[in-house]
């Protein structure tokens, strides 16, 4: 089998941009992993590699396969060594602004046949696509957190997206083991936009003291079936992440009251209490173990 892209360039090697980089390695293509901060992509890169090792030990791969992989995913040094990549995945930080710039530079050194991707979580695909001159080549691919292990990944048409760069992007998808779905470009998407009243009424609920995060969390699971509660996702996703997504999409939708975020995962993140990635949030994670704040 053929893969779709033979060459992918993953940019931010954050939570999400190691999962994809590691999956788009294991359906067969080469990866170069970038970060504008220093040593992130190395770090992303043995992340991967542990990822990988972990596997090995459970006897999923054979060092055979496990050399293979590790030889595929490489470190960019800049931007430049992008240049024969027919892939570009963009997973950086949620502000459109920088991506639009980012995009900018992308193509000014890929061919004019490669494909631009974002992994955006809720802005316009469309209005990233007019920082290019061939906005036809760009689409939204977006996958979710732990991407090897979430399996829906959202294949994004912009307004001038080429529906057969949709239909590549699909067919890589399944490529990677996962399931693609064709989703309009609109603020959140499917994923994002139905799973808003999760997070929201969750905050008012907590916020109206109706009850605490645990005990939240706790019956959302043992009543209705999530598998993590809404403040365990929202320490998994990380508010530098999430509450930007809040405020993108209830701007986009016209400042709808539904949407509205909430002053608690605000002041959180201006305090700095991100989730497990800084170590505390609606949990401590001492070791990387959830533990309840008293
Ligand atoms: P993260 O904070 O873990 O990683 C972002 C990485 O991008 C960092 O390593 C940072 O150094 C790098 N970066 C920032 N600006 C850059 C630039 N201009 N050039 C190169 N590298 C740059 O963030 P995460 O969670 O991986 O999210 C990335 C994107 O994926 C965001 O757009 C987010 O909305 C989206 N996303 C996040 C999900 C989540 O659950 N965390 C789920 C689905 C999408």
């Amino acid at each position: 089998m053929t893969v779709n892209f033979s060459k992918t360039a993953v940019i931010g090697a954050g939570a999400m941009g190691r999962g994809i980089a590691q999956i788009a390695a294991q359906a067969g293509s080469e990866v170069l992993l970038l970060d504008s901060f220093e040593g992130a992509a190395g770090r992303g890169r043995d992340a991967i590699l542990a990822q990988w090792r972990k596997l090995q030990e459970k006897g999923k791969l054979d060092a055979a396969q496990l050399e293979a992989l590790s030889g595929r995913v490489h470190v960019a040094g800049s931007m430049q060594d992008l240049a024969s990549c027919d892939l570009v995945i963009e997973a950086i930080v949620e502000d459109i602004e920088v991506k639009r710039a980012l995009f900018r530079d992308i193509e000014a050194v890929v061919s004019p046949s490669a494909t631009l991707v974002s992994n955006t979580s809720s802005l316009s695909v469309t209005a990233i696509a007019t920082a290019l001159k061939h906005q036809e080549r760009m689409a939204g691919f977006h996958f979710f957190n732990p991407v090897p292990l979430m399996k829906v990944v959202e294949v994004v048409a912009g307004f001038k997206t080429d529906p057969e760069v949709c239909r590549k992007l699909a067919g890589y998808a399944t490529q990677m083991g996962h399931s693609p779905v064709q989703a309009k470009d609109t603020p959140g998407f499917i994923v994002n936009h139905a799973g808003r009243g999760y997070g929201t009424e969750a905050l008012r609920i907590a916020g109206e003291s109706v009850a605490d995060f645990a005990t939240i969390d706790r019956i959302l699971k043992d009543q209705a079936g999530f598998r993590l509660g809404p403040f365990e996702l929202l320490d998994l996703t990380a508010l530098d992440v999430s509450h930007p997504v809040m405020e993108s999409i209830y701007r986009q939708y016209y400042e709808e009251p539904r949407y509205r975020p909430s002053v608690i995962t605000a002041q959180r993140l201006a305090a700095g209490a991100l989730g497990r990635k800084s170590g505390e949030g609606f949990y401590r994670y001492p070791d990387g173990a959830m533990q309840q704040v008293a």
